[in-house]
């Protein structure tokens, strides 16, 4: 049997020139927990060339969404940044990932935290009806360079508030910061920087960030991985795994060099 599902591509969504997303159709045996990822790509001279990719989409969708930089010289998102309607990708059938809400503890406020495609997990997430059962609020943050490269901007602000399913607990307890550090916007600077000073929590109104009650998931690049694991152990968080669970979690954007 082989580990890969063909999928047709749906719908392409240019966000920037460096960034852009795609839905395909998804094989209904295809299982997988909100936060995880999966291989995905396209075959070349006849062997697949497969990167790993967060799910955007819920694990209830009935269609699988994928996030994307592209990089002209990259071996994969060279040629996935052309796909288009009708086209075929190929979805690994096993997903994984340690970005799951069973890995932490129980606590008050979930706190999401991506820079550029770490985005990515943290929608499939911001979906889980699971997320509102456990926590009080779900504090999303994207952090990017230009204010452009805030994908899903609009959906989480004008959509998810009046999603079916979840649009209540969405109303009730979804909160979106997202912060940019290269031109003037309403929220600037890092991540990390908005954390440390506790700006973050104070312009959403929330206490500040503290291990024995909050709980906190993160996706970047190596060097934010790097200097949030740093903010988050000098206030005494711990890192959860699907052994233990803790009041952190981390995985890395998987972004093609
Ligand atoms: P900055 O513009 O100050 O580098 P990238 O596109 O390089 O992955 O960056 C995405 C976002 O993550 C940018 O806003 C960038 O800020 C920020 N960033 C990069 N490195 C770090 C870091 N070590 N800690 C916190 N934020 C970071």
């Amino acid at each position: 049997m082989s580990a890969l599902f063909e999928e047709e591509v749906l719908k392409v969504r240019h966000w920037t020139d460096r960034l852009f997303s795609f839905t395909t159709t998804r094989s209904p045996s295809f299982r997988y927990e909100n936060g995880q990822f999966t291989m995905i790509g396209l075959p070349v001279n006849g062997k697949p060339l497969l990167r790993a990719y967060s799910l955007v989409s819920p694990n209830y969708a009935e269609q699988l969404e994928f996030l994307s930089i592209k990089v002209q010289e990259g071996p994969l998102t060279s040629k996935l940044q052309h796909l288009k309607v009708g086209d075929k990708v190929l979805v690994g059938k096993k997903a994984t990932g340690t970005l799951l809400i069973d890995n932490l503890l129980p606590g008050r406020n979930l706190f999401l935290l991506g820079t550029g495609t770490g985005l990515a997990p943290f929608l499939s997430i911001a979906k889980d009806p699971a997320a509102y059962e456990r926590f009080d609020k779900i504090v999303l943050v994207h952090g990017c360079r230009f204010a452009n490269e805030l994908a899903y901007a609009d959906e989480i602000e004008n959509s998810l508030p009046n999603d079916e399913l979840l649009g209540e607990e969405i109303r009730a307890k979804l909160l979106y910061y997202p912060t940019i550090t290269r031109e003037p916007f309403r929220n600037g600077g890092r991540i990390t920087a908005a954390l440390a000073s506790n700006k973050l929590t104070d312009t959403l109104g929330l206490a500040p960030l503290e291990a024995t009650q909050d709980r906190v998931m993160v996706c970047g690049s190596p060097a934010f991985l790097s200097d949030i694991t740093e903010l988050l152990r000098a206030r005494s968080f711990i890192e959860g795994s699907s052994n233990e669970p803790g009041s952190y979690v981390i995985e890395k954007a998987f972004v093609e060099r």
